[in-house]
């Protein structure tokens, strides 16, 4: 029989970055139990990641803006592969969210007369992020958590869910092990939500850290529930590409924002070079009227380097294979040429842009308001992922919502920045708030030792064998399954690369299946990546295959053997990936609905 630590939820949300966090405070108000489990501390989320700022039309900085331009913004940005009602209830709900935020503690920025302060962001018309600084989702999750111990939430930090039990179709708890001990966790509740973030992990340049293995992607899958989209993976155009030791991590947007410059080894603002047809209008020809943009000149129209991150990191990459990279294979991020605009600016970018200036300090020993930064592609976020009902989150599988990043449909082909952070506070509210009701509308849910004794079986092995004939360890799998993904399922695709990468994944599947973690089961880190190249391959296979499937070029997916945006005779379709009857996974495509008139209405006066 499995040994476990038995608990008891109405609702037991997985993940407690900015959407698990907004859940279980939104399922709490609503009076049931609720229960929060974290695969690290509280606190430590990729949340924190998104650093720039809360995409919101509150208009305090340009009263133009408003829902229906921050839609047309996020449907244009997404290639209009977005779910559309999604899209409208984000744009439409963001501005309260922001706003609750504040009155639950977040400091942000302000404006000259006492208002939020908001700043530029790519593919967003005016200036929409709120911010406070360059530590915006720090302060979210500082504010979500401080709120959220006082509402009675049962917190269960570095506690690993492994699988999903199911009671005749309806999801009915969550299996788990404590990292420190190693002792498991069975989780008994009427209605799961997934926050579980993103699969950066899957690649070897990201800005993720060790959590974000795909763990919701792939509970959700195996509990029968579709992934949509998996293709869709952002490179953020500018993470760190030297010391070597921490390429990937993040230099945010918001450097761009507050007027930073891309240039290349022969000082040259590459990204005027190709301004796409959908931005011509939108976007300055010349160096000055960029500037006068950042300036706040409504006249002028924004510098290039704020275009949408697909583009800006195809250009990156673009300069980088062509010969005119930085010396560590980047190109150049300069903030510090304002000084020629603008007295004090050495003070106003410590001001504005504090943790870029202490990383870049310590990390490279570069001063950014003195020097150029260099940067270069980094992965950061699945735009792919659990498919939902896009007013309540749930998924096709009863009781079971996810939410945030790996909940998918808002961002389409493509995420804006900041977009994530009021996604995952628009939605992990309304999956917090509709998972309550669902408890109050279902009954109980019945455990099956039967399943609970397979999943512990399944966990255990790598441990059995401590002396089996594989040479493997956890750690070469991963970075193998890595290193691979990084080339052939990166920023350029293609056919030849795409078969390649899936017949190198069944070939770490194999390995992995047969891993050996050296140890017991207390502190051993070897076990739990082993545990977790389970949901690395799934979702490497997932991201792989749909990639194959999407015969064009079209957001954050390029192939080199379809550069159109658009396969002939072919209407806008979303790829759904799904767990067959045999158990192998099938992909599939789903052709994407007409958007309701009055919301296509608004994309065409507007976007
Ligand atoms: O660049 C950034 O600050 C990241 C923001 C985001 O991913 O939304």
């Amino acid at each position: 029989m499995a040994q476990y630590e038995k608990h008891e939820y109405d609702v037991l949300v997985i993940g407690a970055g900015g959407a698990g966090l907004r859940a279980a405070i939104e399922a709490s108000a609503e009076g049931v139990s609720v229960g929060l489990v974290c695969k690290s501390l509280l606190g430590k989320a990729h949340t924190v990641m998104a650093e720039g700022g809360i995409a919101a039309a509150l208009a305090n900085v340009d009263e133009r803006d408003g829902w229906k331009v921050h839609f047309a913004d996020t449907m244009r940005g997404g290639q209009y592969l977005n779910n559309w009602r999604m899209a409208e209830l984000h744009a439409k709900e963001a501005p309260d969210r922001v706003r609750e935020l504040e009155a639950w503690g977040a400091l942000f920025d302000r404006t000259v007369d006492g208002r939020i302060l908001q700043r530029n962001f790519g593919g967003h018309q005016f200036p929409r992020l709120a911010h406070v600084g360059d530590r915006t989702g720090l302060e979210m999750i500082r504010t979500l958590q401080d709120h959220g111990i006082h509402q009675g939430v049962d917190v269960h930090m570095e506690c690993t869910v492994v699988a999903l039990t199911k009671d005749e179709g309806r999801v009915s708890g969550a299996f788990g092990y404590e990292r420190e001990k190693g002792r498991f966790k069975m989780f008994s509740a009427k209605a799961i939500v997934l926050a579980t973030g993103g699969v950066g992990r899957a690649f070897k340049i990201t800005s993720n850290s060790w959590e974000y293995t795909g763990d919701g992607h792939v509970l959700a899958y195996h509990a029968g529930a579709d992934l949509i989209d998996m293709e869709f993976v952002q490179f953020h155009p500018t993470g760190m590409v030297w010391p070597s030791s921490v390429r990937g991590i993040l230099v945010t947007e918001g450097v761009r924002g507050e007027g930073g410059i891309l240039t290349n080894s022969e000082g040259r603002r590459f990204m005027f070079d190709d301004i796409p047809e959908l931005y011509r209008s939108q976007t300055a020809d010349n160096e000055e009227e960029g500037w006068r943009y950042t300036q706040g000149d409504r006249n002028a129209r924004r510098p290039p380097e704020l275009l949408t991150r697909d583009h800006v990191a195809r250009c990156i990459v673009r300069e980088v294979q062509e010969g005119r990279g930085s010396p560590h294979g980047g190109v150049f991020l300069d903030i510090a040429w304002i000084q020629e605009k603008m007295a004090n600016s050495a003070a106003h970018i410590r001001r504005k842009l504090p943790s870029m200036y202490h990383q870049f300090k310590e990390l490279a020993g570069i001063d950014i308001t003195a020097e150029p930064m260099e940067v270069g592609p980094t992965t950061h976020y699945a735009m792919g992922g659990v498919r939902v009902d896009p007013d309540s989150q749930m998924t096709c599988v009863p009781g079971l919502f996810a939410a945030g990043e790996c909940g998918a449909g808002l961002h389409g082909a493509n995420r804006l920045g900041g977009n994530s952070l009021s996604d995952l506070l628009v939605f992990g509210k309304r999956a917090g708030e509709y998972a309550a009701r669902f408890v109050k509308e279902n009954g109980a849910v019945v455990l099956d030792e039967g399943q609970i004794e397979a999943i512990s079986n399944w966990a255990l092995k790598p441990l059995e064998s401590q002396t089996g004939d594989s040479n493997d360890n956890p750690y070469q799998i991963q970075y193998g399954l890595q290193e691979m993904m990084q080339e052939l399922v990166g920023i350029a695709r293609s056919e030849e690369g795409l078969n390649d990468a899936l017949s190198n994944i069944a070939n770490l599947r194999h390995r992995s299946e047969n891993v050996i973690a050296i140890g017991n089961r207390e502190y051993n880190a070897g076990w739990h990546t082993a545990l977790d190249l389970h949901n690395l391959m799934t979702c490497a296979e997932a991201i792989a295959l749909a990639a194959l499937e999407r015969k064009a070029s079209i957001g954050a997916h390029s192939r080199d053997d379809y550069p159109d945006k658009e396969e002939p005779n072919t209407k806008k379709y979303n790829t759904i990936v799904r767990k067959g009857a045999d158990g192998e996974m099938q992909i599939l495509r789903e052709e994407i609905p007409e958007v309701r008139t009055d919301l296509q209405e608004i994309i065409e006066e507007i976007g």
